[in-house]
């Protein structure tokens, strides 16, 4: 688990939005989001919504009707999201709030996501008694969470850990620490839902074939905060034995890794 729960500053919530938004949590959304229905009525909530991606991805999808909410706990996350001129960005409102203390009412929401959030949280019981205070009956618990190591980011970890240390491995790894499907759907069952289904959704992480989009990935992470603070040497040391790593992965320009995830469906 990563105790700082993937905490960033401005910089990297800006590079989040333009490198690992587009490389994989945009993707992933529209991935996800091809197995939900959405109706006009709906009122939805992106819980951990980092910049905002899903939120904005069931904007496109369902169109302008619905009322949209995402928070964060993070506010460099948030300012992003206010900041982006995207018009679907502009349609959703952007709050700062701690997933296990949210100011919203009972039941508020009928559709709630929480892409990529739960193994960050330092409380996950209290997170998921919070989601099922907030959804509404007959309401949606949209949960994702990665189910497997990727590639790259088992990269980053090992070339993180020679040159700077286990705090930057054990942040590298941290997206992949909580995902045994067994403990989150126990986790899930402690709340009276109706009924929780268990899927897998394959995604890919496409980003450019070149180090410099490489750098800008791992630049977006809570382990590339800590590379940042390190000299030139280290980072093209880093960011090109990550490269060098990927090449199977190379296909016409890009960098192309699958990604399995758990999607959790659980209804109230
Ligand atoms: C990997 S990001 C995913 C963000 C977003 N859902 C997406 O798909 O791009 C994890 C997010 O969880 C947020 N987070 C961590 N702990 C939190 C908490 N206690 N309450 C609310 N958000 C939290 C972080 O600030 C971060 O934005």
């Amino acid at each position: 688990m990563d105790k700082d729960g993937f905490q960033l500053d401005i910089a990297a919530a800006e590079k989040y939005e333009t490198s690992l938004v587009p490389a994989v949590l945009r993707p992933l959304a529209q991935a996800v989001l091809a197995e939900i229905s959405i109706a006009e009525h709906d009122v939805i909530l992106d819980a951990a919504c980092g910049t905002g991606v899903v939120a904005r991805e069931v904007r496109v999808k369902v169109g302008s009707k619905p009322r949209i909410v995402g928070f964060d706990l993070n506010q460099a996350m948030i300012e992003t999201a206010n900041s982006l001129p995207d018009p679907h960005a502009k349609s959703c409102i952007w709050e700062v709030a701690d997933v296990t203390n949210t100011h919203y009412d009972n039941e508020e929401f009928s559709l709630i996501f929480c892409q990529q959030g739960l193994q960050y949280f330092p409380d996950k019981p209290a997170s998921l008694k919070e989601m099922y205070r907030l959804l509404a009956k007959n309401g949606r618990f949209i949960l994702t969470v990665w189910s497997e190591l990727s590639p790259l980011i088992e990269a980053i970890a090992a070339s993180v850990k020679q040159h700077i240390g286990l705090e930057a491995e054990q942040k590298a790894l941290s997206p992949f620490a909580f995902r045994d499907e067994k403990i989150i759907g126990a986790l899930l069952a402690e709340q009276d839902y109706a009924h929780i289904k268990l899927r897998s959704v394959g995604t890919l992480r496409v980003l450019k074939a070149s180090s410099e989009a490489v750098k800008n990935l791992i630049l977006s992470t809570p382990a590339g905060m800590i590379l940042a603070q390190q000299n030139q040497q280290i980072v093209a040391k880093v960011v090109e034995e990550v490269f060098d790593k990927m090449q199977p992965f190379k296909l016409a320009g890009e960098l192309i890794i699958p990604q399995k995830c758990h999607l959790f469906i659980a209804t109230k």
